[in-house]
């Protein structure tokens, strides 16, 4: 029993990287197996901060073995510039890091393309990363893997194919300057030449990694409700966050995960646009937004703050099949004197007890909550959970008996000493 997911149980930005940072002691690989440079998380390591956005922060434990998996979009030039940034800080980088030959790699003009629908008629306030274009010519099968990259012939007929269409739509639709092959081409073999020695067949390496007795950890990035199936479609990323993007992502196969362990923060945020029953619109939420400093790493934006919402959490849990979870962000709490806790979801009066599917119902949805009282005492930093107060340890009992999940690990701030591991 040793291979470990980790995933984001709601709109991203649970705090997966404390944890997985956490965890790294106990595992010998870390996969990433979707998305690409639009997560990043800081990471306090050594006294210093390192901002990851495509690479696993396994990175930055000597010995580890990182693994960019077949399920991700990688844009060659941001992967560079984070492995030279690594190294600046005298971080190695080289037979520690693999790049799957498969992933799919995000090229200037897929970003280009992204901004621009961005810009026109129903934005959903992507990252501006290119990824869902990315992921649309990879279905189309017109996308450009990492493999590519190291055959001149092979990425000159891709381009070729790709190319054409994609900017007669940037240009005559969406009146952008497009960007003609012969300006990639060059910089993306150059990148290639440069990235050749990372590229493996990273299904094949996990597999023989777990078959050593390896321990791997595969880390999710974004969170269940922006998968593209299960979350808030429209408004969700173009990957599938949830359980089964770990298996089709990395290679591995059901039988090589042993458990999935989901992240939750004490309350709920998201960045863009798009539904968010517990949203706080108000003075409380501001307060929330600046306390828990909810503002993105990728982007900056400030991040839409509310109260926890165990409904979507528990389809959540369903989902992924979680047995346990991290919680994060308690101590941001620590101000209020009642919490509010989503429990219930009525649309004209009917309970749901899901998200619905339609934009429309999500919108209509109203919440109903159960107060708890607040702690109004200062728990930054608290390492076991009976020195907590008693209302912070009834709130972690009252989110695992609800979600019917285990609470292993509870967050108090920010350093990777400030959190509870025996509950
Ligand atoms: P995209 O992934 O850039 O296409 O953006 C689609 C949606 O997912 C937008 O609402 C983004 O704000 C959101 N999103 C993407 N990555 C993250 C993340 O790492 N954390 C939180 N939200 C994200």
């Amino acid at each position: 029993m040793s291979n470990l997911v980790v995933l984001g149980l709601q709109w991203g930005d649970e705090g997966k990287g404390k944890i997985v940072d956490l965890l790294a002691k106990d595992f010998d690989v870390f996969v990433r197996f979707q998305g690409g440079a639009n997560a990043g998380h800081t990471v306090r390591f050594a006294d210093k901060h390192f901002a990851l956005h495509l690479i696993p922060s396994g990175i930055l434990h000597p010995g580890k073995i990182c693994i960019l998996g077949n399920g991700m979009v990688v844009d060659p030039f941001a992967l560079l510039a984070e492995i030279e940034g690594l190294e600046q800080q005298g971080v190695a980088v080289g037979a520690n890091l693999f790049l799957s030959d498969r992933a799919q790699i995000v090229l200037p003009q897929f970003q280009l393309l992204d901004q621009a629908r961005e810009e026109g008629a129903g934005p959903i306030g992507t990252t501006g990363r290119g990824i869902g274009p990315t992921y649309e010519f990879k279905t189309s099968r017109l996308g450009v893997r990492a493999c590519d990259l190291v055959h001149d012939k092979a990425l000159r007929e891709r381009l070729g194919m790709i190319l054409p269409p994609l900017n007669f739509l940037l240009e005559h639709y969406y009146k952008k300057k497009p960007i003609p092959a012969e300006a990639v081409l060059g910089k993306l073999l150059e990148a290639g030449s440069k990235l050749k020695g990372y590229l493996a067949d990273t299904c094949e390496l996990a597999r023989s990694f777990s078959g050593m007795g390896k321990r791997i950890l595969l880390e999710g990035a974004q969170g269940t409700l922006l998968d593209l199936d299960h979350g808030t479609y429209p408004f969700v990323t173009s990957s599938t966050c949830t359980i089964g993007g770990a298996l089709s992502g990395s290679g591995l196969n059901h039988r090589d995960i042993h458990a999935c362990m989901g992240v939750v923060k004490a309350y709920t945020t998201r960045v863009g646009l798009g539904p968010f029953p517990t949203e706080l619109k108000d003075a409380l939420g501001e307060k929330l937004r600046a306390r828990g400093n909810e503002f993105g790493t990728t982007t900056g934006r400030p991040r839409r703050v509310g109260w926890l919402d165990l409904v979507a959490l528990r389809q959540a849990v369903r989902l992924n099949g979680v047995e346990t979870i991290a919680l994060t962000k308690l101590d941001v709490l620590d101000e209020l004197s009642d919490i509010q806790v989503c429990i219930r979801y009525r649309e004209h009066g009917t309970e749901l007890t899901s998200l619905p599917a339609g934009e429309e119902s999500m919108d209509r949805l109203v919440g109903e909550y159960i107060v708890l009282p607040g702690w109004q005492q200062n728990t930054c930093g608290v390492r076991a959970f009976d020195d907590l107060p008693r209302q912070a340890r009834d709130y972690v009992r009252f989110i695992e008996d609800f979600l019917k999940v285990r609470a292993v690990l509870v967050s108090t701030g920010p350093r990777r000493e400030e959190t509870i591991t025996a509950l």
